[in-house]
């Protein structure tokens, strides 16, 4: 073998199998490649090799009962996870699910996440990366955060703005938006939008001029749809639909509140027509305020179901100094309200995630749930 074809035997042992299409087909750079390569030498090749091949035993468990790390090159099963979960093991590593893949979070940023993530990818044969994207159309089609140069502070594109907040607020990995250069991330309950470098941010709602839709407002109802979801339904007071149930809406409540009166007064229509009605405790004056002493004893009540409907109908407030442990709900409720823009009561959330401020008659928020008014 002369010099030059070894060369090129060495270069396609170290270039990664599908540089070439990185550019057209996928959805990384061949920048990100290049840079993700290094990365992944330096942190991952020791364990999952240099071309993520892994060890030939990588299926069996050691002394310890652990597993080796697995391959990243398509031949095992890592192209069966979308690019978050992705994100999120190199991000976390497998401490929480008892495996002993490192947390890289501390380490690699989110735009070298990405491009790690773009080196291993590209290590997948067309017909693998192919079906991924199948799979996740979302991910294969985002065009993900590029490789910053300079000019970025030390931890990431969002490094500046965590400086500017509180120190516990989470803020999430930066998305691509469809304005390019522009991207979203989720500080606290708030969006935010920087520029690629970091260096410049706005707040505000990113509206599609065409069709007038705030897709701000339209991740908010996402995510809140998620997080209601996720609140315990132990920690609300449940007015169950009569027979089957056709629809649910949470409510944020006060019992102090004229409207939530009004509106529970019409919760027995609500039941009839098979609605459930969920109610979070959301003291409107805040802590230690009437309304949050109310709730409190409605929830430690040894029926918070009657409590909650005594309260409201007669202003009868359970006898208990609010003081136990299920009144930690009325302090969850009240947090979760601020985090997803409550800002009265009654606060209304439709099951997609919709949120109604103030007081609706019956007949609306059932024809709003497409439901109609009389079941028989
Ligand atoms: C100390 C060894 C070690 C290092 C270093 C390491 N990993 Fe891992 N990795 C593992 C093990 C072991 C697993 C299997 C899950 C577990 O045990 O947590 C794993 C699992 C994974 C998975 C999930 C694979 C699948 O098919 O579900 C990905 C992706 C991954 N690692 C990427 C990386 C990347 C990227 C790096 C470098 C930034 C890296 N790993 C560094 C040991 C390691």
């Amino acid at each position: 073998m002369n010099r030059i074809t070894n060369i090129f035997v060495l270069a396609a042992l170290f270039l990664p199998a599908n540089l070439v299409f990185a550019e057209q087909s996928r959805w990384y750079s061949a920048e990100q490649v290049t840079h993700g390569m290094d990365l992944f030498a330096a942190n991952c090749a020791a364990c999952h090799g240099q071309q993520g091949e892994a060890t030939p035993d990588w299926r069996k468990a050691d002394d310890q009962g652990k597993y080796p790390a697995p391959p990243l090159n398509g031949s095992a099963h890592t192209w069966h996870h979308s690019m978050d979960v992705l994100r999120r093991t190199v991000k976390q590593g497998g401490g929480k699910v008892g495996g002993s893949m490192p947390a890289f979070g501390s380490v690699l940023k989110p735009e070298d996440i990405n491009a790690v993530l773009a080196y291993v990818q590209s290590l997948w044969p067309e017909e693998i990366y192919a079906t991924w994207a199948k799979a996740n159309p979302d991910d294969a089609a985002a065009e993900l955060l590029p490789v910053t140069s300079g000019n970025v502070d030390e931890n990431g594109i969002t490094g500046r703005l965590a400086k500017l907040l509180p120190p516990q607020t989470t803020i999430s990995d930066p998305q691509a938006t469809p304005v390019s250069g522009v991207y979203e991330v989720k500080a606290g309950s708030q969006f935010i939008y920087i520029d690629s470098t970091g260096q410049y941010g706005f707040v505000g709602n990113l509206i599609d001029l065409a069709t007038g839709e705030s897709l701000t407002e339209a991740k908010r109802t996402i995510e809140r749809a998620a997080e209601i979801a996720t609140f315990p339904i132990d920690d609300k007071v449940v007015f169950a639909a009569n027979g089957e149930q056709r629809a649910y809406i949470d409510v944020f409540t006060d019992t102090t509140c004229p409207y939530c009166r009004k509106l529970h007064a019409e919760v027995p229509q609500l039941q009839a027509a098979g609605i459930t009605v969920r109610y979070l405790a959301f003291p409107r004056g805040g802590e230690n305020s009437q309304g949050d002493r109310e709730l409190r004893a409605v929830w430690c009540a040894a029926d918070p179901v009657q409590g909650m409907h005594l309260a409201k109908t007669q202003s009868v407030i359970p006898d208990n100094d609010g003081t136990c442990e299920a009144a930690s709900a009325v302090t969850a409720g009240y947090q979760l309200g601020v985090a997803l823009g409550v800002r009265g009561t009654p606060a209304i959330v439709l099951p997609d995630g919709t949120m109604i401020p103030g007081y609706r008659p019956h007949g609306e928020l059932l024809a709003t749930l497409g439901v109609e008014k009389d079941r028989q």
